[in-house]
């Protein structure tokens, strides 16, 4: 394997990186924008070839990478962790990374400075963050220290406790009104973006239409100027539960467990390492060996009397 990090094929190399003003171009020309998660440096470098636009590392990872029951216990470190590898991986989606519970709710001052550690310590280009305008401030400051800020609006994972569960959100036309003013607070605070989690199609239509920014949609219809989904929700990674809203395209849990099924059935029944993915000695090597083991006194187990030892004659 190699240890160095390969370069972009030509394919890749004639595409252009994405930022944050690429978001901004696409909503113009009306083209849709693409964004996935990553938490690692292969899936990153999968991601990446497949042309996504955006790689949002997310605090889900505590959920689809780390088992835990929701986003809540994710820490700074575990973010910065999982943001360098995919950076490693990733050279032209745009790298976001997801601000994880507690890092921008103490104070705007904590919320800058955990900001900037995602671009300083850990090869993200943009944050994003949950919340409303509760959190505008919060935006308003790390936007002005020069880090662009994804918004995060309607279903908000780290609210789970608040919400009462992962519900949709803005059902009713009071709540509904309250995110539309919401998505107008945070773009005025200077987000690039904002996501709409599990909101009812109309609205998000609605949002997006009044919005400069482009939104991304998770469970918020088609309306909206861009996609995300979680990437194990994708590939069919997670079986703990799909949401409603993630659609599977591929089922590759049930790939996996039936590899390592086939993995476990030939190594018991000796079919793997066939000769193929096995390494030999050249044979005067081995000669040697075993007339040096026998001068020494050794007794060598499986060697037949031409010293043909069972394993190289397979
Ligand atoms: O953490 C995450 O993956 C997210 C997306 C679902 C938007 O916030």
């Amino acid at each position: 394997m190699s240890t160095t990090s390969p370069t972009p094929s030509p394919a890749l190399s004639t595409r252009k990186k994405v930022t944050t003003r690429t978001f901004r171009q696409k909503k113009q020309r009306g083209e849709l924008i693409t964004m996935l998660t990553a938490y690692d440096y292969m899936t990153a470098q999968v991601v990446d070839q497949a042309g996504i636009d955006c790689i949002l590392v997310g605090d889900s990872l505590g959920m689809v990478v780390l088992g835990y029951a929701n986003t809540l216990p994710v820490t700074m470190e575990d973010m910065l962790h999982h943001c360098k590898a995919v950076a490693r991986g990733a050279h032209m989606p745009l790298l976001i990374g997801d601000m994880p519970f507690m890092s921008y709710q103490v104070s705007v001052e904590e919320a800058v400075r955990n900001a900037g550690r995602f671009l300083q310590e850990a090869g993200m280009e943009a944050v994003k963050l949950e919340g409303g305008r509760e959190r505008a401030d919060a935006v308003r400051q790390i936007v002005a220290a020069g880090i662009p800020v994804m918004g995060h609006i309607g279903l908000t994972p780290q609210s789970v406790s608040q919400l009462g569960g992962f519900v949709p959100q803005g059902k009713t036309a009071a709540a509904a009104k309250r995110l539309v003013e919401d998505a107008l607070i945070l773009q005025d605070a200077g987000c690039f973006s904002i996501v709409l989690e599990s909101v009812p199609a109309q609205l998000a239509e609605l949002i997006s239409k009044q919005l400069e920014v482009p939104t991304i949609g998770i469970g918020a219809g088609i309306g909206c100027d861009g996609q995300v989904l979680v990437i194990h929700d994708l590939l069919g990674l997670f079986d703990r539960f799909v949401p409603k809203f993630a659609k599977q395209y591929r089922k590759l849990h049930d790939a996996f467990v039936e590899a390592l099924e086939e993995f476990k059935t030939e190594v018991e029944a000796q079919a793997f390492p066939a000769v193929e993915h096995s390494i030999f000695m050249d044979e005067a090597e081995w000669q040697a060996l075993l007339a040096a083991l026998k001068e020494s006194g050794v007794h060598v187990e499986g060697t037949d009397p031409e010293g043909q030892s069972r394993i190289s004659r397979i």
